[in-house]
Parts: structure tokens; C-alpha cells; sequence
């Protein structure tokens, strides 16, 4: 039963995810080449150079993990190898833009698309994997399936909106970030579960309960991102660390930080914030307010509770399926807390 379920240990997760990674290489390589077989060159190229290089690949395996957890089977009409790829067009498709919006320069160890290929490319490259993405969704989905994923699309450009808006903004409360986030990010990786236990047939109990999972994983996800933007190996993570600070951007360890501060350290963060110019030692400073207050502790503990949460909720599975596919989930949670990448 659900409740005996252990998270996996990381080797034996790894092992069984890797055939899974392969086909999703697999499927997205061959999509590709077909739909951009009579293209401009300068598409397959972008296409090639920002997909295949390196990501997690997080959201296509939680769409294959929750259908099979929902009594997907080969056997079945739907592919879902093609539902599980659009999510990653999805999500590649936001990263070429949110790289053109945070002015990034490292992307997955590389130089982003935009630096490398400017920001027109990027744009345009991201308009082709979102539209590719919603035609996967459609042609294995349908329109409920069509209809959840435009949700979640949408909720992105609501958070981007937001996030912009509290740019502008230096007292941004814990609600504020939530919000931002659970448009950003958390809602697509809701979507993933969603759908996924959408094609395996799932009761509509079953889909409440993956969505709510997706969310909590998403949401501690993006807690994680942004823990890493300031405390990650850059060599590790693919992404440079310090970029949000750099951009004026509050999220959850500053936002605490700023909360417990006497009122010195308080001004000290945000004026150390909204200063436009590259001051030299002014990241170590904050890491140090932000440390001497344990805030990056107390981030971490509200995403472990958030994703606690989520993985509780799936207690409602029982029966073979649940024995052998829910600890990969469990198991995704774990890793999601401890990544490191
Ligand atoms: C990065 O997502 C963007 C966020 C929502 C934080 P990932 O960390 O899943 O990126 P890749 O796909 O592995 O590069
Ligand atoms: C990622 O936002 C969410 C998206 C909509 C792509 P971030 O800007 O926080 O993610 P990274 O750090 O660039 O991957
Ligand atoms: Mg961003
Ligand atoms: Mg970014």
C-alpha cells in the first residue's frame, strides 16, 4: 500500500529512469527532424543546439510516471511518449523567452540561445516549440487534455507578469512569491501529472491528487532553483549563480531574510538590491545577511513540508501499479529536494 512506499534509493532511481530518458531523446530527435525537414536551416540548428544539451528532462518523465501510475500501458492507443515530449517543448520553449526576459548568458553549461544566437532567433525558436508542443497535446490529448495545458500556459505569462511587476517592488511578502511561482512553474508541472493520469484513464479523484502532487513538486522545485541561484555550483547547475540577485529579483531566501533582519541589515539588503550598478563583493554581503539570519535553512524546511504534502496526497493509489511506480515518484521528490543540478 501507498503509506508502506520508501522513496527508492538514488543509483536504483536513476537506472530505471534512464530507458525512460531514452525514449524521450528518442521521440523528440525523430519529431524534430520530421517537422523540420523542409524548415530554415537556422531553425534546426537553434532547435538542436538548445533541446539536446543537457536538461533534467523532469516534466516528460512525471507525464510517463503518472499515466503508468494510472494503468497506462504500450498496449494503449495514446502515445504517450508524445504527450510527454510536448511538455518539454513546453518547457524549452519558456526557456529560450525567460533567458531573453533575465538577460541570461548560461543555459545547461552553454552559452543560451539568445546570446548565441540573439534574441529574435530565441523568440522565434520558442514560438515554433510552443506551437509544436500544443499540436502533441491536442493530437494525443484531445481538447481536455488541450484545455489543461493552456491553463498552465497561460498561468506562465500571468506569473512572468507578476514576477515583473514585483520587480519593481521591495516589500514582496511570502504570498507574493508564491503567486509568481505557482504561475512560473508550479502550475506546468501540475499539468504533467495531470495530463499523464489523464491518458492512463484516471479517476477524477486520481487526477486531483497527481495535480495536487504536481503542484507541491513544482512549487518546492522552483524554492530549490532559487536556493541554487544563490548557493549552487555554477559548473553544476548550468546557470550562473547570482543572476537573481543581479536582476533586482526578491525571491523566497531574500524575502525571509529581509522579514527576520534587525532594521541595519534590512536597509543593508535592500538598498544592496536596488543599486543598478555591478558593485564588487556586494553578492557575498547578501549571502552573508541572508546566512547570519538561517533563512536558506528555512527555505529548504518549507519546501521539504510542501512536498511532503503533495506525496501524502497520493496515498489514495493502491494495487500493482502503485507498487512498483510510486516509489519513482516518492523518489522524484526526494531528488528534487536534494538536487544539486
Ligand atoms: C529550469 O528548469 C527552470 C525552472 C522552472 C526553475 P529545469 O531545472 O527543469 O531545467 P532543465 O530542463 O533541467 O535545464
Ligand atoms: C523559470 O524561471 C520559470 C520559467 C517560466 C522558465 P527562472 O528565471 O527563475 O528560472 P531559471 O533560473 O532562469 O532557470
Ligand atoms: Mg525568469
Ligand atoms: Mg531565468
Amino acid at each position: 500500500m501507498a503509506d508502506r512506499v520508501i522513496p527508492i534509493p538514488k543509483e536504483e532511481l536513476l537506472a530505471k529512469i534512464a530507458p525512460e530518458i531514452e525514449n524521450i531523446e528518442q521521440k523528440m530527435r525523430e519529431d524534430l527532424q520530421n517537422v523540420t525537414a523542409s524548415s530554415d536551416p537556422l531553425l534546426a540548428e537553434i532547435l538542436n543546439y538548445g533541446i539536446f544539451n543537457g536538461g533534467k528532462r523532469l516534466r516528460p518523465l512525471l507525464v510517463v510516471f503518472a499515466a503508468r501510475l494510472c494503468g497506462w500501458t504500450p498496449k494503449c492507443k495514446i502515445d504517450v511518449y508524445r504527450l510527454a515530449i510536448a511538455f518539454e517543448y513546453l518547457h524549452g520553449a519558456t526557456l529560450y523567452h525567460d533567458d531573453v526576459i533575465d538577460r541570461a548568458d548560461l543555459r545547461r553549461g552553454k552559452t543560451t540561445v539568445s546570446k548565441e544566437f540573439g534574441s529574435i532567433a530565441a523568440i522565434l525558436g520558442g514560438d515554433f516549440l510552443h506551437s509544436r508542443s500544443m499540436f502533441l497535446i491536442g493530437e494525443q490529448g484531445g481538447v481536455e487534455a488541450l484545455r489543461i495545458f493552456c491553463r498552465a500556459t497561460a498561468a506562465m505569462v500571468d506569473g512572468e507578469f507578476l514576477q515583473l511587476r514585483n520587480a519593481q517592488r521591495y516589500n514582496l511578502s511570502e504570498e507574493d512569491y508564491f503567486a509568481a511561482v505557482k504561475g512560473k512553474t508550479a502550475l506546468l508541472i501540475a499539468a504533467t501529472c495531470e495530463i499523464g493520469a489523464l491518458a492512463g484513464g484516471a479517476t477524477v479523484h486520481q487526477q486531483r491528487a497527481l495535480a495536487d502532487y504536481g503542484l507541491s513538486l513544482g512549487t518546492a522545485f522552483q524554492i530549490i532553483d532559487d536556493l541554487l541561484d544563490y548557493q549552487g555550483d555554477s559548473i553544476k547547475t548550468g546557470k550562473a549563480v547570482g543572476n537573481d540577485f543581479q536582476e533586482g529579483k526578491m525571491t523566497l531566501p531574500f524575502i525571509l531574510a529581509v522579514a527576520a533582519a534587525d532594521n541595519e541589515d534590512r536597509q543593508r539588503l535592500l538598498s544592496l538590491l536596488e543599486e543598478q550598478e555591478y558593485q564588487e563583493g556586494a553578492f557575498e554581503e547578501v549571502l552573508a545577511i541572508i546566512g547570519k539570519y538561517g533563512s536558506f535553512e528555512l527555505c529548504r524546511k518549507k519546501a521539504e513540508k510542501i512536498v511532503e504534502k503533495g506525496v501524502n496526497g497520493l496515498k489514495i493509489f493502491s494495487g500493482k501499479e502503485c507498487e512498483s511506480i510510486l516509489p519513482f515518484l516518492n523518489g522524484l521528490a526526494v531528488y528534487v529536494l536534494a538536487r544539486k543540478v
